[in-house]
């Protein structure tokens, strides 16, 4: 009798044992079939505007807040994206800095404008989890980053994300660009970003493909693009279909004519983020799917990496 109920239990914790483990592979496997069901998320490149401009309803911003609030849905689809690796021109640092928070206040980084653009509001939740993996995979590829758990989201990201997702129900990782402004370091930051598209994580470079303080303030051109040529140039570059013509005219940028008058020298900050967008945007070309003159002087592009 004894001997048989030993025999019983035995047999119980055998059939237990193997339940659990078949289980235990059936959670697995579902986990890695979500990983691979997870939709690729885009690169894409958007312009943010001046200051609070594009929320305040400013007039000379309407063409590009029109882009930011309803034309660029019809190129992304929100539902699929698990998360937004949000690289702002307002955020130099000697080396990647990486917002690691669970939440991050609105950081108001402008001056002089009416109360209510200090009270903007944007709730989406930080993702420590993947900030930490950002990090540890620019640490695999040899590139030095940190994490800030801190530091606010600034008007690079709050700017464009209340206008492109009101809902603010996307997790955002805020990355700072280099204040180096090397392209060449800028790229690869993106091509170590790319990796993470593929989990339907997006990668969102917010700057300005046009920024001349100067020129916006005196506003000495009205009837033409100032910038054609150097427009016509970023556009031929992020649309080619060869990667590597992409990478070399992008880090090639420098020289090209017209490039000092759209970024003057030692303040490229917010071209970095469109280096780092065509790093991370894989092999296949660009679509451009914003195209605006700017108070009818000073044309603005956005581009979007939707392949491999
Ligand atoms: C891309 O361009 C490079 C340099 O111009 C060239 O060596 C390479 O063969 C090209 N690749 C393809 C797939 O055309």
């Amino acid at each position: 009798m004894l001997i048989l109920n030993t025999l019983t239990i035995l047999l119980q914790i055998i059939v237990v044992g193997f339940v659990s483990i078949l289980s235990m592979n059936i959670v697995r496997q579902f986990t890695s079939v979500a990983r691979k069901m997870a939709v690729l998320a885009p690169a894409i490149f958007v312009n943010h505007g001046g200051g609070p401009m594009p929320l305040l309803g400013d007039e000379v911003h309407a063409g590009l807040t029109k882009f930011l609030r309803d034309d660029v849905q019809k190129h992304i689809n929100l539902k699929e994206w698990k998360a937004i690796i949000l690289v702002t021109a307002h955020w130099e640092e000697s080396q990647v800095t990486i917002s690691s928070g669970k939440h991050h206040d609105l950081y108001f980084d402008y001056y002089g404008f009416p109360p209510e653009s200090y009270k903007y509001k944007y709730d989406a939740p930080g993702d420590p989890e993947t900030a930490q993996r950002v990090h540890n995979a620019l640490k695999d590829a040899g590139i030095p980053s940190k994490l800030d758990s801190q530091r606010g989201w600034d008007h690079g990201v709050f700017v464009p994300m209340m206008l492109i997702n009101p809902e603010a129900n996307i997790p955002i990782i805020q990355i700072s660009v280099l204040e180096n402004q090397d392209p060449k370091q800028h790229y690869e930051i993106g091509k170590v970003l790319q990796q993470f598209r593929k989990e339907g994580i997006a990668i969102l470079g917010s700057g300005m493909s046009y920024h001349n303080m100067r020129e916006f303030r005196y506003g000495r051109y009205k009837d033409a693009a100032v910038n054609k040529e150097f427009d016509d140039y970023l556009t031929k570059v992020c649309t080619a279909e060869n990667e590597s013509e992409r990478k070399a005219g992008l880090l090639a940028w420098r020289d090209q004519p017209g490039a000092s008058e759209a970024h003057p020298p030692r303040a490229a900050e917010h071209f970095m983020p469109l280096v780092v967008i065509a790093g991370a945007g894989g092999s296949k070309p660009a679509e451009r799917i914003f195209n605006w003159d700017m108070s009818g002087a000073f044309r603005l592009s956005s581009y979007i990496w939707k392949g491999e």
